[in-house]
This record gives C-alpha cells, structure tokens and sequence, in this order.
C-alpha cells in the first residue's frame, strides 16, 4: 500500500519533470489540464499533511501573498560586472591582450549578453537554498521566495552528478510578450508603464508578495558556474552539464578557436536577436578555460577574462514635421512627434513619443529638424537627438508646448513635481469622459461584458452617453441596428450592464476612476466609510486616519467629490442600482477586536492555512505585516516558526500566540 508520504513524493517528483518539459525543454508531455490536476492533488495532500513540508515542492511556485522585507546576504564571490565594448577593434584589443599574456592555444566561448536582472543561486545536494540579486556586487537582497515562482528555475536537481555544493548565476528576464502585456494591462489601469523589460524584472523580483510575481511569468537563462568542485576546465562544457540537472541554458553558446569566427558569432547575432523572445543587448566574450580565467585574474571591478560586446541601440534619421497632443483618462497631456516614415528595427515608424515640455525644449526641437529615432528596450520609439547640421535658413519655429487643451480648449495646468501638463476639464473635455467610461467598464472595475473601446466610442458620439451613469439608460431596443449592432449583440451588451448591478462597492468606488484610486485604496475606503455618501463628506482628518491613505490621495478625494458635476454624477448613480454601500451580508462576519494591531504570521498551521488567517485578521481589523519589528503587535506561530524570527521576537519582546490562543481571542 503506497503510504501519504509516497504519494507525495510521486506526484513532486511527476511535477518537477513535468516543470522541466514545459519551461526548460519546451517539450510538454500532459495538457495544461493534467498538470493543474496534480498541482491541486499535491496541494490538498500537503495541506492535509503540514508534517510533511518541503519548501521545494513544486507547490512553492505558485508564491504566497504573505508580505516579506528582503533580508540582505553577503555574495561567496562578489558579483562583478563586465566592461564594455562598442566596436570590432576593441573586441581585436581583447583578443591580442588574452594571446599575449596567456602565450598559449585558447578558446573563447561566445554568448548573448541578456538584457534582464542579474541573480545568484546556491544549489545544496541537488536543492536551491538560496536566490539573491547582485545588490552591489558584495551583498544582495535575499529573494528566493520569489525566485522559486520562477518555472525555468530548477528547485531541484535531475540526475545525481551535480556538486554538492555550487553557485550558479544567471539572468532573470521578462519575455518581450509578457511585457507587453502587462504594460497593456498597467495602460488600462492608468498605472506607471515600465520603461523596458529589465525594469519590469527587477521589479517584479523586488515585489514584496511572491503571488504576484509568480503571475508575472518571468523566465531565466543561467550563465556562469562558481564552485571548489566544477565537472570539467571548461566553462562551455560545464554548462552543457548544467543543463543535464535542468538549468536553462541558451542553446546559442558557441566555442570560438579563432578571431574571425569570433566576429562571425557578433554579427549572426546582431540580426538574428531581434527574433528572440527575450531582450538582449550584446555579446558575452569569456575565455572557456577556467584554470587560463584564474592565470588572466580581474581588476578591481570586472574579470580579464571576459568582455561584454555591447550592440548598437538602433537609429534612424528623419524629419519632423509636426507635434500633436494627445490627452488621456487623467487629462495627462503627451506630445507625439509626427515623422516622416522611417525603417527602423522592422518596422516603420511614423510617430515617437516627446514624453514632456522639458524634453522637448531640452532638444532644443524645431519643425523640419531630422531627428535621430531610437528604439532602445523601450516600446514607443523615441527622438534622442536633433541633427544640427542638417537645420537651414528656413527652418520652421521652435516646438512651443501648447498652453490649451487641443480638445476642449481649456487652459492647462502642471501640478508642482509632476513633468505632465494636466487638462483640468475633467468632466467636460471628451477623451477624458471617455476613458472615464472605459476605465468604468473595464475587467477589474465593472467589468461590463460586451463593451469595448469602439462601441463606447460611438455611443459617446452619437450623444447616447455623455458620463458613466448613462449606460444604466441603455436599453436593447435603443443600441440594436446601431453600425451593424445586430439583436443578441445588443442584449449582451444589457446584460452585462445589468450584471454590473451586483459588483460590489469596493469595486464601484475603484471604478469611479478618481485619481490615485487604485485597487488596494478603493477597498480600504470601502471598509472604511461602508456607504458613498460617507466617502462623499469625509474631510481631510478623516481620509488621511485610514490606513495606506496619505495627503496626496485624500487630496485627490476630497477635489473629486467637490466638483459639482461629480456629485450630480453621484446622484444619477443611486438611481441605477449598483452598490454604492458596503454589503451588510459580507460584513456580518467583521469585527474591530483587532483594530490597530500589526500581526506576523510564522510557521505551520494545523486549523486554518496561512490564507485563512491572513483573512481572519483582516475581517477583525488587524493588519497582517510581513517581518517583526518593534511596532508588530503579537506573532501569531504555528510549529516550525523560524528560529531568527523566535530569537528577534525575544529580543523586542514581541508576545507569540499559539493558534488556539489566536482563535480564542478573535471568538
Ligand atoms: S557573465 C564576471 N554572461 O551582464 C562575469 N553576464 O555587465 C559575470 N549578463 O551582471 C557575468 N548575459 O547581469 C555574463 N551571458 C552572460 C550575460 C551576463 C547578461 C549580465 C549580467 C552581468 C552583466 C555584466
């Protein structure tokens, strides 16, 4: 009779090579299906079996919402950088000075230079122990909760040939598609965009909550072996190792024996990189031998050995011949530089970003200038540069960033510290009033089925909408025949309006789209105040006394609901039918016996999981934190709390309940 344990012990070991098929090899052998089946199947047993934890089981992919401060780590081998070069001939220098001073046959092994986040891993009989970013080359933070969401990284080794001990460094990366999603979803939400997929890994890696990272889908490609006891001399080989134990490695490093074949490995990859699905931004150069690596040594910041071979951000020149406006949901105005058609990294570009006023005068830029394009790691190309030598006699005026909103006319605005001119005509000026309305009908918000950007645009024209309580006067009968609408269309389009009726207020509040409400800050407020209209007349004191709520929002608040038009809004809103109070139902269970108090939950629990009582506290007005500092009220521990938290505990004298001693408390 197979036992808990082995069946446990099946379905990890089941799920660690299927893991490896689908994020390493890319050969899966089940349907996304199966997979979830067994994952659900593993999760319930080890629920059920607290005593039998693993802290790599394939289950710590998934990441928990626990926050966590980063403890800092000190590097074995400091985490040096490379240094750079930009051309042939200072590739040719490199080559010469390794000849000389080696005076023996040597290989070079070539590889991409991956543009992410560099990370340190330290592997113990075959498990990972630890993940830790490169900080400042001598101590990094420790974030190997997060790392372990990460499917391409091993948590534990194939085969039984590894070191019982090693470092293995790589990059972690955001794949361009998942970057562009994100950014998608980030636009629509009317959040910061990341500039580049290096920013968005290093701080998805920074998140504080391993379950968001975990669904930011982030991948990694190992580079560079460190330990006393390496399979082989070469650094080539010893990756081909490493991939048998189930590291990624890009199948795109070559051994190079001469110079030319050397160069013929640059410019393949100066073209062919462009079809890679991760961003890249050069070439790595390392000698492959590692006793020649010790006799070449380092300098005081980058190793002799190895060279960084850096591609040329790609540029094009053309002319400027106009700068229009465009204005958003916030009325956040951006300037976009109109151009004549370039080819630029495979695409043609008609239009770059002029991100703000004090770019554009910074480029001194004038219509008619040939402007310099780039295409960095960004999405939106951008002007880097102006051609003076190209700028005649008859050149146009210079670029005066406009002083009136180009779609409503009103006089614009800039708050102190912000680079944005603002259209303050909120509720009048039409690009805001209708991305007000997206905002309102989007996934997170309303979610309203049906609706999308187009059909809101049309009904905005033709006068059938003019603010978001409108939609609620919609009925089949009036949208149906409207541009090709046909019957079931229309009666979707009802029925999800209808649906909306049911969002909860937390929800609604978010989708008011008042500036700095966000998700998070929408759901204090509605615990806070329960009804609109106590949201509608707090003041100042009293927004600024909810937790996560500083000036800055309460601010944002307070003018939303002082504006005339938005308490009429608010007042055709209560005749829709949506939620604009706290539902008594889910607060029927919600206490203030925990009112004010910081709790630390540590170790395993045999009543509730780690989720129920994260919940728990929070329905009893505590606030769950991630690590122990003076302020945590008590420490609510199950077995196998940490011994560094026990001892930081004792030091502050922070009490610690038992999971009885909790339950009875919140009883
Ligand atoms: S080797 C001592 N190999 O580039 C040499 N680095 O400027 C250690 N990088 O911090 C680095 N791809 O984050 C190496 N194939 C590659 C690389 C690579 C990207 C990054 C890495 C490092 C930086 C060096």
């Amino acid at each position: 009779m197979a036992t808990i344990k082995d069946k446990i012990e099946d379905l990890r070991n089941a799920l660690h090579r299927h893991n490896y098929n689908y994020y390493v090899l890319s050969q899966p052998e089940i349907s996304d299906i199966e997979f979830d089946e067994m994952m659900h199947e593993l999760q319930r047993l080890e629920d059920e079996n607290p005593d039998l934890r693993d802290d790599n089981s394939p289950t710590m992919r998934v990441g928990s919402d626990i926050n966590k401060s980063f403890a800092q780590v000190s590097h074995k081998y400091p985490m040096l950088s490379l240094s750079n070069t930009y051309s042939e001939g200072e590739v040719t220098d490199f080559y010469e000075r390794v000849r000389k001073a080696l005076n023996e046959e040597f290989e070079i092994c070539c590889e991409i230079k991956f543009d992410g986040t560099s990370i340190s891993l330290t592997y113990e009989n075959g498990e990972l122990v630890k993940a830790v970013t490169r900080g400042d080359g001598e101590k990094g933070d420790d974030v190997t909760d997060n790392v372990k969401t990460i499917r391409s990284i091993p948590l534990k080794l194939r085969g039984n040939n590894y070191p019982s001990f090693f470092e293995m460094r790589g990059e972690i990366l955001m794949p361009w598609s998942v970057f562009d999603e994100l950014n998608r979803e980030r636009e629509a939400r009317e959040e910061p965009l990341f500039a580049n997929p290096r920013n968005a890994a290093s701080g998805t890696l920074k998140l504080q909550n391993s379950a968001i990272v975990a669904s930011r889908k982030l991948d990694a490609y190992l580079y560079y072996l460190l330990g006393e006891t390496l399979p082989c001399d070469g650094h080539y080989e010893n990756l081909q190792e490493a991939a048998k134990w189930g590291f990624k490695i890009s199948e795109a490093t070559r051994k190079c024996s001469t110079l030319q074949e050397v160069f013929d490995y640059l410019n393949y990859w100066n073209v062919e990189r462009k079809n890679l699905p991760v961003a890249t931004d050069g070439v790595v150069l390392k000698v492959n031998s590692i006793r020649q690596q010790r006799n070449l040594g380092f300098t005081a910041k980058s190793p002799r050995w190895a060279i960084a071979y850096k591609f040329q951000a790609e540029r094009a020149i053309t002319r400027l011949y106009a700068v229009s406006y465009q204005v958003g949901r916030t009325g956040a105005v951006t300037p976009v530089a109109n151009l004549d058609p370039v080819q630029l990294s495979g695409t043609i570009v008609k239009r770059a970003s002029l991100h703000n006023a004090d770019i554009i005068e910074s480029l001194d830029l004038h219509i008619g200038d040939m402007v310099y394009v780039e295409k960095g790691g960004e999405i939106i190309p951008k002007i880097t540069g102006v051609d003076m030598e190209a700028r005649s006699f008859l050149i146009n005026e210079k670029v005066k960033f406009i002083t009136n909103c180009p779609e409503c006319g009103s006089k614009l605005i800039r708050y102190e510290g912000e680079a944005a001119y603002y259209c303050p005509n909120e509720t009048a000026c039409p690009p805001q009033i209708k991305g007000k309305i997206e905002h309102f009908i989007s996934r997170r918000a309303m979610n309203i089925d049906g609706l999308g950007p187009e059909t809101v645009d049309m009904f905005y024209r033709l006068g059938m909408i003019t603010n978001i309580a409108d939609l609620y006067n919609l009925t089949a009968d009036s949208i149906k025949g409207l541009d090709r609408m046909g019957q079931k269309s229309a009666e979707n389009i009802i029925k999800g309006i209808e649906l909306s009726k049911s969002v909860p207020f937390e929800r609604v509040i978010f989708a008011l789209g008042i500036r700095f409400v966000g998700e998070t800050v929408a759901k204090r407020l509605a615990k806070a105040f329960k009804t609109i209209e106590d949201l509608e007349n707090a003041d100042l004191q009293t927004l600024v006394s909810v937790d996560e709520i500083g000036e800055k929002i309460a601010t944002s608040i307070i003018a939303y609901f002082s504006n005339e038009r938005n308490r009429t809004l608010i007042e055709q809103l209560k005749l829709t039918g949506i939620q604009l109070q706290q539902d008594e139902k889910d607060m029927s269970d919600h206490t203030d016996k925990l009112a004010g108090k910081s709790i630390v939950i540590s170790g395993v629990f045999a009543q509730h999981s780690r989720e129920e009582y994260k919940e728990l506290i929070e329905k009893n007005g505590g606030k769950n934190v991630g690590s122990i500092s003076a302020k945590t009220s008590f420490i609510l521990a199950g077995d196998n709390m940490g011994p560094a938290k026990l001892e930081k505990a004792q030091k502050l004298g922070v009490p610690i309940l038992s999971e009885e001693d909790f339950l009875t408390l919140i009883s």
